[in-house]
Order: structure tokens, then C-alpha cells, then sequence
């Protein structure tokens, strides 16, 4: 029996983060919406065990990417097997779309899309609220993955909801490009930076005046764009707001980094045609990048 799940990428519209904890993760605000854009997984049970005897294999089509007990897709079936006693062979085929290190999310969406699959195959082991426990131990960004819409996230970004209906018809149907550069951001690093500079945090009740500001009013979904996060890796990698401010300033688009980065967006408008703006960003970034316009679930 197989299972194929679709992994979504996710980019983050609003993130501040608020302040570090005793834990040594940070606090946050965000709110993230996942994409039409992002990976495949298989599940397939049956076959033999794997030469250590483990039950969960993965193969994935990009070679840069660990196959092995590092990758949270089996860290993920793991889990499960664990918290269901469900434990039969399965391989997984992991097809990458998603870049690594890309602030997209990819790595915490295919543990969800592992957990999904398991339960699918195991006849719906868990219910929601279990799949959610699972999902928060595995990464800060899954939980997110969940809701299949845009949401906010809250706590070290575990603590999810979906954003009220009048905000996310403020979202429906806008889509975005996104552009990464050869290089990616470590999401450790990005956090240490913050540490180090110690000035960038944005205080919980300000980010949360902030967002209700938006979420209230009738602002255009340009309008909540928001990452404190930029000035950390803005700092060494000073491609990313130079290219920023020009497609701002040429272009007249919002544009933000997702996440801890390395990936930027611009927000585009309806029926807006991109292939100056693509045409431009190669144009300062050479062609060895990632481009891709998705649109918000
Ligand atoms: O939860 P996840 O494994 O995705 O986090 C990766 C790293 O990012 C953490 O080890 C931590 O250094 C940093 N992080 C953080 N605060 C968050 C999320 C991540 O400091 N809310």
C-alpha cells in the first residue's frame, strides 16, 4: 500500500520575535501561510528491513540532501512508531522542490508530511490533537503545517491558530515570488545573531498591538509584511536588502526575507506580470539562483 503527500513550503508575512527564553529558543508572533509550492513525499509499506534493521528507509532525489536518521522524516516516523506502537516497514521517496536553508520551512513541512502519511497508512492512528503533540516535538515550524491555511503562531512558534476569516480573505488567492540566492541561512545562526546583537527584538505586547492593528483594519496583505529577523542576516549577507530596496524602488512591490532567510519575496498583485521583475532580480543575482511564483493556500 502507498500514500503520496504533498509537502507544502511555507513564507512567513509577519514574524517578531519577542525576546529569548530560559530554554534558549525565542519567542515569537508570526503569521505564516503555506504555499502551493513544495515537495512530495511517498510512504510505501512492505518490503524488507534495512540492513541495520530499522523499518523506516528514505531515498530522496536530491543528493545533498542526509538520507539518513538526521532527516526529520524519520525522525518523524519515528515518533510515530512510538507514540502509536504502529511499526511496519515503510520507505519513503522524498522528491525536493523546496530549497535547503531557504527559511521555507521545507524540512519541519516533510516531517508533517511523514506523520500524515503514517497515519493515513496505520488507518488514522492519531487524531488531531496527537498529531499536533508529535508535530510540535519535531521543530518549531510544523505544527503550522497542520492547518493547511494561514495562520498565527505564537510560543517558540508551536502554539498555532488560524488567522480570523476577514484576514484570510485579505490573503486569498495573492501569490509571491520568491528568490533565494546560491547561498543559504543557518536557522541556529540567525537566532545567534540576534542574540549577539541584542537590539532587534521587537516586545511581545508591541508585536501583538502590531498584528491586531492588521488584523483589524482593512490593510492589503503589503501592509503586514514585518521580520525582525532581516537585520541579523542582513548584516553579513548585504545582497539581500540591496536587492530589496531596488525591487521596492523600481518595481513598487512589498518584499520581506521568510523566516531566518536565506529566501526573499516580493507580494505580487493580481494578473501582475513578473518577467521584468524575474528578468531583473537575474539580472543582479546571476542565473544560479531559485525563482519560483507560488501562490498562498
Ligand atoms: O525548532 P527547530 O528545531 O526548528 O529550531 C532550530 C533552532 O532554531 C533551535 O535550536 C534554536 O536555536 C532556534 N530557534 C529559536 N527559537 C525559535 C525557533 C528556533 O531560538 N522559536
Amino acid at each position: 500500500m502507498d500514500v503520496t503527500v504533498f509537502s507544502p513550503a511555507k513564507i512567513n508575512l509577519f514574524l517578531a520575535v519577542t525576546g529569548r527564553r530560559a530554554d534558549g529558543f525565542h519567542d515569537l508572533v508570526s503569521v505564516a501561510a503555506p504555499l502551493d509550492f513544495g515537495d512530495e513525499l511517498k510512504a510505501e509499506t512492505g518490503g524488507r528491513r534495512t540492513e541495520a534493521g530499522g523499518v523506516f528507509s528514505l531515498e530522496c532525489d536530491q543528493a545533498e540532501v542526509p538520507a539518513d536518521g538526521s532527516n526529520l522524516v524519520l525522525k518523524a516516523a519515528e515518533a510515530f512508531a512510538n507514540a502509536t506502537g504502529w511499526r511496519e516497514t515503510v520507505r519513503f521517496k522524498l522528491t525536493k522542490r523546496i530549497p535547503m536553508g531557504a527559511g521555507l520551512g521545507g524540512g519541519s513541512s516533510n516531517a508533517v508530511a511523514a506523520l500524515r502519511a503514517l497515519n493515513r497508512l496505520s488507518g488514522d492512528r492519531l487524531e488531531a490533537a496527537g498529531l499536533e503533540r508529535l508535530a510540535a516535538g519535531l521543530g518549531s515550524d510544523c505544527v503550522l503545517f497542520l492547518r493547511d491555511a494561514p495562520v498565527v503562531m505564537r510560543g517558540r512558534g508551536e502554539r498555532v491558530e488560524l488567522l480570523p476569516v476577514a484576514a484570510t480573505e485579505r490573503l486569498r488567492g495573492r501569490s509571491a515570488l520568491l528568490f533565494k540566492p546560491g547561498f543559504g541561512i543557518s536557522t541556529p545562526w540567525a537566532y545567534g545573531r540576534m542574540v549577539a546583537r541584542g537590539t532587534d527584538y521587537l516586545p511581545a505586547p508591541e508585536a501583538e498591538t502590531k498584528l491586531a492593528a492588521w488584523l483589524g483594519g482593512a490593510a492589503p496583505a503589503e501592509e503586514l509584511l514585518f521580520n525582525n529577523m532581516e537585520p541579523a542576516a542582513f548584516e553579513k549577507y548585504l545582497a539581500l536588502p540591496v536587492l530589496l530596496e531596488k525591487l521596492r524602488r523600481e518595481f513598487g512591490v512589498a518584499a520581506a526575507m521568510s523566516g531566518s532567510g536565506s529566501t526573499c519575496y516580493a507580494l505580487l498583485r493580481d494578473g501582475q506580470v513578473t518577467s521584468a521583475l524575474i528578468a531583473r532580480i537575474r539580472e543582479l543575482w546571476g542565473t544560479e539562483i531559485f525563482m519560483r511564483e507560488a501562490r498562498l493556500a
